[in-house]
């Protein structure tokens, strides 16, 4: 090997496939979302009144991870930053998960300055609303992502105060966004009733909505002609057959590229598929190994590739674990699984003992091979099995 690996004009970054690799990071903004765009519309016409200072419908925005959520609110807060004068404030409430961390993003967004640390939320109230005031009343547009986390501590409190504030006379457009369908519950009975939004669910994408999403990017990541023809299409079944975030898809189209980059080469379907199954692998790797034990017994007893009725798992089930399981337990199991996207179920046909649900092992090869590896580490580590 001679020198110069990385001197800018060595042949290997001269004859790059890609033309921007930054449009494959997870969080680059494209500039069209496709099969977003009812959802979009949708947020828009919520938002719109604020425009000529009237009050907005605030929005609930639910469904699973990788659809789209974050970036269709991010998509319209850009439009509007760009063509109005709405004031528009992102919170992500992992990051920022009390009623305090939430109000200090927005008095800080409305301009009224807040210290972090050492000032009581009531005054950070305040200051926001003098930052409303001093707007003269225009209302503000507060995205609140990742909602779960701020509700399960004191953002009731927070969305209360967002919406009860004279200052603000209900000129608040509120996006809340969750993986919960069901995460309002949570909100004290005060705040419910003084909130008022409308719900929209973000169905999984399908499999040609997918190839549409991947063709877009490929074209902007990609030179002309780098990619051959079928990588979308490889790229979306990789993200369909493993739950539907696109993120996935993402990451095994930059490592992919990359592969085929390093060979000098057209980027292919084989080194999609090739880059798919290591992500499968370590994805699975790490959720196999999280799990508690009564679920790698279930999983475990699937890994051999053969479909069960839920009766008949649960049998095996509770053989294995020599102890009476309760039905619902089981289901509750068996449904939390599903949503791992570790197993799939479906309804049997109508046959003689009527409708029942017939539980398969995703990757159960894969799986098979995790578990023993687990199983053996397990037995020179401690010679017993986890609790
Ligand atoms: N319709 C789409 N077109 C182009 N890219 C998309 C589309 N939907 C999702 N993506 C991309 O997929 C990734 C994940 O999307 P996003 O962050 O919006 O998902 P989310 O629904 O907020 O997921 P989570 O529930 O995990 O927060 C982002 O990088 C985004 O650019
Ligand atoms: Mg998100």
């Amino acid at each position: 090997m001679r020198g110069k690996l990385f001197s800018p004009a060595s042949d290997f970054s001269e004859r790059s496939i890609f033309r921007s690799e930054d449009v494959l990071y997870i969080d680059f903004l494209p500039d069209v979302l496709p099969h977003r765009d009812g959802e979009a519309h949708f947020l828009a016409e919520c938002l719109r009144p604020l425009l000529s200072g009237r009050a907005p419908t605030s929005v609930f925005i639910h469904g699973p991870a990788g659809t789209g959520k974050t970036s269709v609110a991010r998509f319209v807060m850009r439009e509007m930053k760009e063509t109005t004068d709405v004031p528009v404030v992102y919170v992500n409430c992992w990051q920022n998960d009390s009623r305090h961390a939430v109000l200090t993003t927005i008095a800080y967004a409305l301009g009224s300055f807040a210290p972090r640390r050492g000032t009581a939320t009531d005054e950070i109230f305040e200051r926001v609303l003098e930052g409303m005031r001093k707007r003269g009343g225009k209302g503000v547009v507060v995205v609140l992502d990742e909602i779960d986390k701020l509700l399960l501590n004191d953002g009731s409190q927070a969305l209360y105060d967002l919406t009860r504030g004279a200052a603000f006379s209900g000129k608040v457009g509120l996006v809340m966004i969750s993986n919960d369908p069901y995460i309002m519950r949570k909100l004290d009975e005060r705040t419910r009733s003084s909130l008022s939004y409308q719900e929209i669910e973000y169905k999984p994408y399908s499999f040609e909505d997918l190839k549409d999403i991947f063709g877009e990017r490929i074209s902007a990541a990609f030179a002309e002609g780098a990619a051959k023809e079928g990588v979308a299409g490889a790229v979306a079944r990789f993200v369909k057959d493993s739950g539907g975030d696109v993120r996935l898809g993402l990451e095994c189209l930059m490592q992919a590229g990359r592969l085929a980059d390093g060979a000098g080469g057209q980027l292919s379907p084989e080194h999609v598929a090739r880059v798919a199954g290591k992500i499968q692998n370590s994805k699975l790797k790490g959720i196999i190994a999280a799990l508690q034990e009564s679920y790698l017994q279930i999983v475990e007893i699937l890994s051999d590739g053969k479909e069960r009725t839920t009766g008949e798992l649960l049998e095996a089930y509770s053989r294995r674990a020599k102890a009476d399981v309760n039905e619902r337990t089981f289901r509750n199991y068996l449904m939390d699984l599903e949503n791992k996207s570790i197993i799939e179920s479906r309804m049997s046909g109508k046959g003689q003992r009527g409708q029942t649900r017939i539980i398969t092992l995703r990757a159960a090869e894969a799986v098979a091979r995790i578990i023993a590896e687990i199983r053996k580490q397990e037995k020179e580590k401690t010679g017993g099995t986890r609790k």
